[in-house]
């Protein structure tokens, strides 16, 4: 059957114009009445795409759903996290389902669902998921929170958002900086594990960066989670007035660091001559460097996977002079992990383990003709790796310098040797891990790192308060050093074929990333 006008009779024509035009009268007009979508075509949507998550019945128990930190939403419970309804209303207003959908919430699972869907298909899909509760049952889409008084920014608004913050007592979940580092063991009332947002990274808020979406999560908290509703007035407890509230929202969009954030195409460490080396990783010497952030993704590939990471991103710096290369890697982690630590123990789900970091260097710089380097390498691309972790706090900063031939087969090296010293600290929810090492390696089982040369260079990461040891962990794919001399009329020598291999694998790797952006980062 041909949908195209030509073959319908004109009174068909005239029927579809008229449907037409009243869908986007409805639709333009009256926004609740576009949220009364058909309960039953978004059933069969529902079939198609949710349920595999959100179970059969929207009871959280698809047979995906074990393998998410946050798990799917219960839709028989009828709650829902991110609501910009009157804080007296009990319910979500259409319009916050349907953003969700629409938009899908970053750092989590859940997709986005725009380019799937077309809006009146939403609209179904909100009538649909309605149904499976009876919370809904006679009541009106409340009204949207109200967004008078909003106060424009200044730094005289951010300075009292800031005392609002504390105030608030936002710090005790978000950090004193923001970035997360919370203090307490949160979980969602189904009892899943939960970490308070980073709120220097607003691309991992699962609803939107504006001061209106921050406004009404302080006014309505987030719930099914323990951060709280803040809307009162002054004088009751645990509350803000409405002033306040305003303030405190310019000083959370004031918390934006972009300097952690990845650029595209930015995929070499530049590292930088120097004639001393920093002493240690708080040297202020660092500052000369420029860093480069890169992604971690979960490691998926070998055994005991791990789908629920915590940390998203490593930003690294280098610096060299005539015999050694110095690295800088700073994370945002939410936890100190130091074993023996009581505070850090009670927050730590699972047995507390150290956090830790590697860097990876191929023991044989690659030549033109040779394939990238994927994991701990082959027997024939043997890798090295710098270890670094938390050690305890009887000893702090434990250090290993290792060779890898593939999964499973690792050797100690003689770090002494290799000059190979590491130490770490941690400050306001950020590790800063400095390594250090002779640019010439003494035995054939450790990579000796040239100048002018771009070196292939990866990173992983451990939270040791998120049950990550082991394989369990998280990674970024290879990029690349180059430690670029100063003086001289020196040529940098690319490998050929291995570059444009790895640079084009690098930039699928990124298109692939910038979409598990959505499900990894949070
Ligand atoms: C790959 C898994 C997955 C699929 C498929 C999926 N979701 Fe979700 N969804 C999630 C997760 C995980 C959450 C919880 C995120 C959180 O709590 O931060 C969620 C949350 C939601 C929410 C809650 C919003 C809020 O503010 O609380 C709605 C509504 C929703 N999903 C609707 C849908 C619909 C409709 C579909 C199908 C079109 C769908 N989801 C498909 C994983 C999924
Ligand atoms: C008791 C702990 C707790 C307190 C106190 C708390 N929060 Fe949160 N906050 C959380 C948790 C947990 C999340 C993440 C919830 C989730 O993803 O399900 C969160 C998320 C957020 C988000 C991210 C919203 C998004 O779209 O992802 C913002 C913004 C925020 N909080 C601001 C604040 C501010 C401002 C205060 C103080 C006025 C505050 N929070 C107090 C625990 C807390």
């Amino acid at each position: 059957m041909s949908d195209t006008g030509k073959n319908m009779k004109p009174g068909i024509i005239a029927g579809r114009i008229l449907l037409l035009l009243a869908v986007t009268i409805v639709f333009t007009l009256s926004p609740s009445i576009a949220a009364t979508g058909n309960v039953e075509n978004g059933g069969k949507l529902y079939a198609k795409k949710c349920w595999w998550c959100h179970g059969k019945e929207g009871e959280a128990d698809g047979p995906a759903a074990d393998f998410m930190i946050p798990p799917p939403r219960d839709f028989s419970e009828g709650v829902y996290k991110f609501k910009t309804a009157d804080p007296k209303a009990e319910i979500v207003r259409d319009e916050d389902l349907f953003r969700a959908i629409k938009h899908g919430m970053p750092g989590s699972a859940m997709p986005s669902w725009g380019e799937i869907f077309k809006d009146p298909e939403i609209w179904d899909l909100v009538a649909f998921i309605k149904s499976l509760t009876d919370m809904f049952e006679d009541m009106d889409n409340p009204a949207e929170i109200s967004y008078a008084g909003k106060i424009p920014s200044s730094a005289e608004s951010i300075e009292k958002g800031r005392k609002a913050f504390e105030a608030a007592k936002c710090f005790e979940c978000h950090g004193q900086a923001g970035k997360g580092n919370t203090i307490k063991k949160l979980k969602e009332d189904s009892g899943a594990k939960l970490w308070p947002r980073n709120l220097t990274k607003p691309w991992t808020f699962r609803s939107d960066y504006t001061p209106e979406a921050i406004f009404a999560r302080v006014s309505n908290g987030i719930p099914s989670t323990p951060m709280p509703s803040f809307a009162g007035e002054k004088t009751e407890k645990g509350k803000l007035s409405l002033e306040d509230r305003w303030h405190v929202v310019n000083y959370v969009m004031s918390l934006k660091d972009d300097s952690s954030k990845t650029k595209d195409g930015d995929i070499v460490v530049r590292g930088i001559q120097m004639v001393e080396l920093p002493k240690d990783e708080n040297d202020p010497a660092w500052d000369k460097a420029s860093a480069t952030a890169f992604f971690l993704v979960p490691q998926i590939i070998e055994k005991d996977r791990f789908f629920t990471p915590t940390n998203n991103l490593v930003k690294v710096r280098a610096l060299f002079n005539d015999s050694e290369v110095a690295f800088l890697v700073e994370w945002d982690d939410r936890t100190k992990s130091v074993p023996g630590d009581d505070a850090a123990a009670a927050i730590a789900w699972g047995d507390l383990t150290p956090d830790a970091l590697a860097i990876e260097t191929p023991v044989v710089l690659p030549t033109a003709s040779e394939k990238p380097y994927f994991g701990h390498g082959d027997a024939s691309h043997p890798v090295s790796m710098m270890y670094w972790n938390s050690g305890s706090v009887e000893s702090p900063n434990g250090t290993m310098l290792l060779t890898t031939t593939g999964t499973g087969n690792r050797e100690k090296s003689d770090a002494t040797a290799a000059g190979f010293s590491a130490t770490g600290s941690y400050k306001d929810g950020t590790w800063r891990v400095m390594m250090k090492r002779k640019l010439t390696a003494n035995a054939d089982t450790d990579t000796s790192f040239e100048t002018g040369r771009y070196i292939p260079i990866a990173f992983a990461n451990w939270d040791g308060s998120n049950g990550e040891v082991g394989s369990k962990h998280t990674l970024t794919s290879w990029y690349w050093l180059l430690l670029k001399p100063e003086t001289g009329n020196a040529v940098v020598v690319l490998p050929g074929l291995a570059f444009l291999l790895l640079v084009g694998g690098q930039l699928l790797f990124a298109g692939f990333l910038s979409k598990g952006r959505q499900s990894n980062k949070s």
